[in-house]
């Protein structure tokens, strides 16, 4: 790969963001002392400190984001209706006309939405084969009684594999799962753009393609998990042969129609700071979603979002297809990540769409798995500089539900995730220097113990010890 930032315009000039900050929120660097004892009283896990407490906060791109003045005038034409709410047929336009599915459901966030879809579609027993599992999209798999197979092709499990589209399916694998459980028991497959826990790497259209013509001959549906689909899209402009000249707009639609349907978190994408839905072609399935929506979220014209969430998600669907937008997106995950590169450090290649992943395992080849190396490694760049990153190792794995046992991930992580349009190139400069500085004190790293572990999704909660 090209180790310059990828824009559409070949030249040897700078690019910069299509736009300009209007409005700035404070932030500041607690002392050392003050970050030792933050994180101490975190119980060394990132997702408990206080946000104030943070300086630069690359936890997530979920919900972060900055939204723009268009959709910040968009929050002020909110229809609070209970029913029929004006921005809820916004919304439902600008799906159809982008993703290009026929019925919307709204959810309060992405997780509503796969809830809905895993009560309606898996039966105790059934299979759900997908690109890597993702924490929440398993965790609603397993609840409804089915068992999440993982057909993401090897390479995604090798950090430094620099294939351009690590996040792919694997059809073989795909194929042989089919002929051992049977077609009837796979209600779908769940394919995302891009895969998160692989690294932010892409699917290219060409795979996408072949998954629809593999599934149809089984009769098997085809759901999208399209949180970064836009990041996807992006991906194959840049990499697959044919596609350079296409707007992202339309690459997205192009990739949608390989599909049956999505769910969504509207929190990375989709630029807002809450919302998602649950998108199908069927007439039926929808009749189902719109119909359970009600018991979890709200009525199937609000599903837990006020109406002003609504339009600010409808006009930040708008923005997120437009090429600069995208561009400048990506650019800055890939400025930050080659930085890294460029100064020794390793990181999961090529460089994902939404987040850095440094490699935890390399960084720190003295700490056992079970000694949880990616989690001393986000606790101790908190420490060096109030930069918060997230642990995507073997605490995210969780435990195999029959077993007891810890999930033993071929990746442990430590993930920089940069939200959208909100820090500037002097923030990545800064945690660029940071990771270096840790990277630099490595030999002494010791690794933790868990001293509290929560049932489901331990790593929000979970607390540890230095040992
Ligand atoms: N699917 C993917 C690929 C995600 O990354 C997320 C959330 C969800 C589904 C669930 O959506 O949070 O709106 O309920 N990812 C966040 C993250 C939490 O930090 O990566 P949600």
């Amino acid at each position: 790969m090209a180790k310059e930032p990828q824009g559409r315009r070949p030249t040897r000039r700078s690019w910069a963001e299509p736009w300009k900050v209007k409005v700035v929120e404070p932030i500041k660097m607690l002392s050392p002392a003050e970050r030792e004892r933050a994180i101490a009283e975190a119980g060394y896990n990132t997702f408990l400190l206080r946000s104030e407490d943070v300086y630069i906060d690359l936890l997530t791109d979920s919900g972060t984001s900055a939204m723009s003045d268009w959709q910040w005038a968009g929050m002020m034409m909110g229809d609070e209706a209970y029913a029929g709410s004006r921005n809820f047929y916004h919304l439902e336009a600008a799906i159809r006309e982008h993703y290009g599915y026929r019925y919307v459901v709204p959810t309060h966030q992405g997780r509503g939405a796969e809830n809905l879809l895993s009560r309606i579609l898996i039966e105790p027993g059934d299979f759900v084969p997908g690109n890597m599992y993702f924490t929440t999209t398993r965790l609603h798999q397993e609840l409804a009684g089915g068992t999440f197979v993982d057909v993401i092709v090897p390479e995604a499990h090798d950090p430094a594999d620099e294939s351009p589209f690590k996040g792919n399916v694997d059809l073989e694998a795909l194929e042989a799962l089919i002929r051992k459980v049977g077609a009837d028991r796979i209600p779908y497959v769940c394919i995302a753009g891009t895969v998160n826990m692989a690294g932010g790497q892409p699917m290219s259209m060409a795979n996408a393609r072949a998954v629809r013509e593999l599934t149809a001959r089984h009769g098997i549906r085809v759901m999208l998990d399209a949180t970064r689909a836009v990041e996807n899209a992006y991906f194959i402009q840049q990499r697959e042969p044919g596609y350079r000249d296409k707007p992202v707009a339309e690459i997205l639609r192009e990739y949608c129609s390989c599909t049956d349907g999505c769910t969504m978190s509207g929190k990375k994408d989709a630029l807002v700071n809450i919302g998602g839905w649950l998108a199908v072609n069927e007439r039926e399935l929808y009749e189902e979603a719109s119909n359970l929506v009600v018991v979890y979220e709200g009525l199937h014209t609000y599903g837990g979002m006020a109406g002003r969430d609504m339009e600010a998600m409808a006009r930040g669907i708008v923005e997120s297809v437009d090429d600069d937008h995208i561009h400048a997106r990506v650019g800055q995950v890939e400025y930050l990540g080659h930085k890294l590169i460029d100064l020794g450090v390793p990181v999961v290649r090529p460089i994902g769409g939404h987040a850095v992943y440094l490699d935890a395992r390399a960084f720190y080849p003295q700490i056992r798995q079970d000694d949880f190396p990616a989690q001393t490694l986000a606790a101790s760049l908190y420490a060096d500089s109030g930069v918060r990153a997230m642990e995507r190792g073997i605490v995210s794995a969780g435990r195999d539900a029959e077993t007891g046992e810890h999930h033993y991930p071929a990746l442990e992580l430590v993930r920089l995730t940069i939200p959208r349009r909100v820090y500037t190139q002097a923030h990545m400069d800064l945690t660029a220097e940071s990771v270096a500085a840790v990277f630099d004190a490595r030999e002494s790293a010791r690794g933790l113990k868990m001293t509290y572990e929560p049932k489901y999704l331990r790593f929000f909660q979970a607390r540890f010890e230095p040992l």
